[in-house]
């Protein structure tokens, strides 16, 4: 049955905030009208009703990018990075998300879903309404597996949309060292045909980096994803340009992520491409980064921008879009307009989702209602808890 929303401000994110101030949504699953109250058709004014005090109203919030699926954490690890060490001199000292994979490998399912819920619950908390999680720290075909079933069961756990991401080319295990291209062969291209055939898995990324796996495994892997009809995307130009984003532009990638390190040739060829460009400031933030990604080049390419927690041990232990939103406005000039489009109609399409992340007649009724008046206080505030409600699917959720 339909429900009827007023006393509101619509932040439609269409286009840019798209504000509809005094506006009035009908809705079930699915968003029926929205306009200006005073243009309501009758029909609808017996509806079942809840005045929102004035509240501002936007699109329920997508994290696109995490690794909430994982055992164990890096609090150590922290406090060697803050003693000097560097992230890529733990990771090549075996340390890194290769402590996170031991401690995954150990973990039962049921002990990784009973550890990612809190984090789900604390980016629920935050707005959101849809959660991209990867697999990634499993590193072998049953234990990928193993990620990519806890990411499905989590969101039948909770009202929210759950997408996956084979993230099997992440880093290389002990047992494969120094034998990258084995490692691609025999445990990142089968696990990935046994996730797909279970119905597993939404997109395909992988780690293009000096610690991680070179351009040439990486396009490897994609060519198999693309026999699979499978989306992919790609962690690239973290921590050096080895022309991640330009090789996931031409696999027309939904998108390309991190990006510190991008040069004019990716931003073009990602421009050409139509990927979106997942901005990752937890990560930057965490390792002091000093090399920004380049925002005001991106922005007159016209190539979308989207914001995520990149949530996962090492890089980024942070489970607030809005404080990525903060980060994305403080640290990289972004504007609170960009970091909200970057949470909502970007994201969405950094997933290939066309049914969310705008307000409009047709899109789902995800929606957050926010204790604000105007949409760039969700960038302004650090640390609030300006979420007042959030309806997924049309329903009211705790
Ligand atoms: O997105 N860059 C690679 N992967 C993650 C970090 C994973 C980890 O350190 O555990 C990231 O930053
Ligand atoms: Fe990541």
């Amino acid at each position: 049955m339909a429900i009827l929303l007023t006393d509101l401000t619509a932040a439609t994110m269409q286009g840019g905030y798209g504000l509809l101030p005094d506006a009035a949504i009908v809705m079930d699953g699915a968003i029926r009208w929205i306009g200006p109250r005073a243009d309501l058709p009758a029909e609808y004014g017996a509806l079942p009703h809840s005045a929102l005090g004035g509240r501002l109203v936007t699109p329920a919030l997508i994290d696109c990018h995490t690794h909430i699926v994982f055992g164990g954490n890096r609090a150590a690890e922290f406090e060697l990075r803050l003693q000097g060490a560097s992230y890529e001199e733990i990771a090549r000292k075996g340390g890194g998300i290769l402590s996170t994979v031991t401690a995954t490998r150990a973990a039962t399912p049921e002990a990784l879903v009973a550890a990612a819920l809190p984090r789900l619950d604390a980016i629920m908390a935050q707005g959101a309404g849809t959660v991209e999680i990867k697999s990634g720290y499993g590193l072998t075909v049953a234990d990928e597996l193993k990620l990519l079933r806890a990411a499905r069961h989590l969101g039948t756990l909770r009202p929210v949309t759950v997408t996956t991401t084979h993230l099997a080319a992440h880093a290389i295990p002990p047992e494969y060292a120094g034998r990258a291209d084995a490692y691609i062969d025999e445990v990142a291209i089968p696990s990935l045909a046994a996730a797909h055939a279970e119905g597993l898995v939404d997109a395909v990324d992988a780690f293009c980096e000096g610690i991680a796996f070179s351009p040439a495994q990486v396009e490897r892997l994609f060519a198999h994803a693309r026999s699979l009809g499978l989306p992919v995307k790609l962690h690239a130009e973290q921590l050096s340009d080895l022309g991640g984003a330009a090789l996931a532009a031409r696999f027309g990638a939904q998108s390309a992520d991190h990006l510190e390190y991008l040069s004019a040739t990716g931003i073009a060829a990602m421009a050409a491409s139509g990927s979106v460009a997942v901005i990752l400031p937890g990560a930057f933030y965490t390792l002091r980064e000093t090399q920004m990604p380049p925002v005001a080049a991106l922005r007159a390419a016209g190539v979308p921008m989207a914001v995520a927690t990149d949530c996962n041990p090492g890089s980024s232990p942070m489970t607030s879009l809005p404080l990525a939103m903060n980060m994305a406005c403080t640290l990289f000039r972004m504007t609170p307009e960009e970091a909200l489009l970057g949470t909502t109609a970007h994201a969405a399409r950094a997933l290939g989702l066309a049914d969310r992340g705008t307000l409009a007649a047709g899109q789902r009724a995800d929606l957050a209602v926010w204790s604000a008046d105007h949409p760039a206080e969700l960038s302004y505030r650090i640390g609030a808890e300006a979420l007042h409600a959030r309806y997924i699917g049309g329903r009211l959720v705790a």
